[in-house]
């Protein structure tokens, strides 16, 4: 019998309308838009606006889009995995709210591995499919990081977005997900993190130091994140024995343009086969893969081999090599 592949069969992404723009960030901190463009490759990223709007409602946009392209109904989904590092609450999860949405009682749930998520989700989502029991999953990445982020913080209120983009994955017998190389440390949670939970419950205390907040410490968070990204796509490519030419495309984690190009270089892509789109949504976390996928779909090729590259919060980290399955119409 011939290996069950988890291929991608379907692509959707789904942003809000509202754009907070370099030039909107210098009214409400001391920067400029030339600091942003040329520290990070950000131009303008998309804010989620409205009372009680969450990142269900990224994911749920982004869900329907997937459905509605492949004629499904929700009931015919059988797994939904919603990779979110800034859910609705603090349970239930947000795959969950997703599933209510869509009409679906499949299995639902969410993985938190910051801007590594959507990755682990693949990942997962490939054993699943392995496993025979799960013929049709979605996977959806989905942050609403205007959420966490403090805009009187210059260091890092210039660098995240929200949005959400989602894939399904169907079983296939020649294309898919070949192979996946993983990593976590969580020695990392120092220099990156959110600190609301069982262990930081919210506080008056809390809130008057502004602890609630989105903490980043970039200049180490980035060391980490050219070492690690660049490592994990390297090590994918040597044990599948793939030369620089054979890679069709890196879609890499959109942080900071000089971590893409600095995993690119590591890996003798040139700049022409990696996707890029961080100038319109900034750091989306869980969602930049799928949003790339998204941005990029009608260059893929049927039989091209993609590399994924993933680091975030954690630390958490991971590379991705699968065969694209179909050309887009
Ligand atoms: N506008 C203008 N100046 C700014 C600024 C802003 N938005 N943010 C920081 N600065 C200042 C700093 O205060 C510092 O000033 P100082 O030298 O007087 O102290 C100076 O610019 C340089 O800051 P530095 O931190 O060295 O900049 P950098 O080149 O490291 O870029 C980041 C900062 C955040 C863009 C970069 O470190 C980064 O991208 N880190 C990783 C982010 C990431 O990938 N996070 C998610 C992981 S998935």
């Amino acid at each position: 019998m011939s290996p069950l592949y988890a291929a991608i069969t379907a692509v959707a992404g789904w942003v809000p309308e509202d754009k907070l723009t370099n030039h909107d960030l210098e009214k409400l901190v001391e920067t400029s838009d030339e600091w942003i463009t040329s520290r990070t490759g950000i131009k303008e990223r998309r804010i989620l606006k409205g009372e009680n709007l969450g990142t269900s409602t990224l994911a749920i946009n982004a869900v329907s889009a997937l459905l509605e392209k492949k004629n499904l109904k929700g009931s015919e989904v059988d797994l939904v995995i919603c990779a979110t590092s800034t859910p609705d609450m603090g349970f239930i999860s947000t795959a969950n709210i997703v599933c209510e949405a869509i009409n679906s009682n499949a299995m639902s749930f969410d993985i938190s591995a910051a801007c590594s998520g959507f990755v682990y989700g693949l990942e997962m989502a490939s054993n699943f499919i392995k496993s025979g029991n799960y013929k049709k999953i979605v996977v959806v990445g989905a942050d609403k990081m205007s959420s966490v982020m403090d805009y009187s913080d210059r260091n890092t209120c210039i660098l995240f977005g929200d949005g959400a983009g989602a894939v399904l994955i169907e079983p296939n017998e020649e294309y898919g997900l070949i192979d996946a190389v993983m990593h976590s440390d969580g020695s990392g949670k120092d220099l990156l993190h959110v600190k609301r939970g069982s262990a930081y419950p919210i506080s008056l205390e809390q809130l008057a130091e502004e602890e609630h907040y989105f903490y980043q410490d970039g200049k180490s968070v980035f060391k980490h994140a050219v070492t690690n990204m660049a490592s994990a796509a390297e090590s994918i490519m040597k044990r599948n024995e793939l030369s620089s030419d054979d890679i069709a495309y890196l879609i890499p984690h959109q942080a900071n343009l000089r971590i893409i190009d600095a995993t690119a270089k590591r890996m003798g892509v040139g700049k022409d086969r990696v996707c890029i789109n961080i100038e319109k949504y900034g750091n989306t976390t869980g969602a930049t893969i799928p949003l790339c996928l998204w941005d990029f779909e009608k260059q893929f090729k049927k039989g091209d081999n993609l590399v994924f590259a993933a680091f975030g919060g954690g630390f958490t980290w991971g590379s991705i090599y699968l065969k694209w399955a179909y050309d887009s119409e």
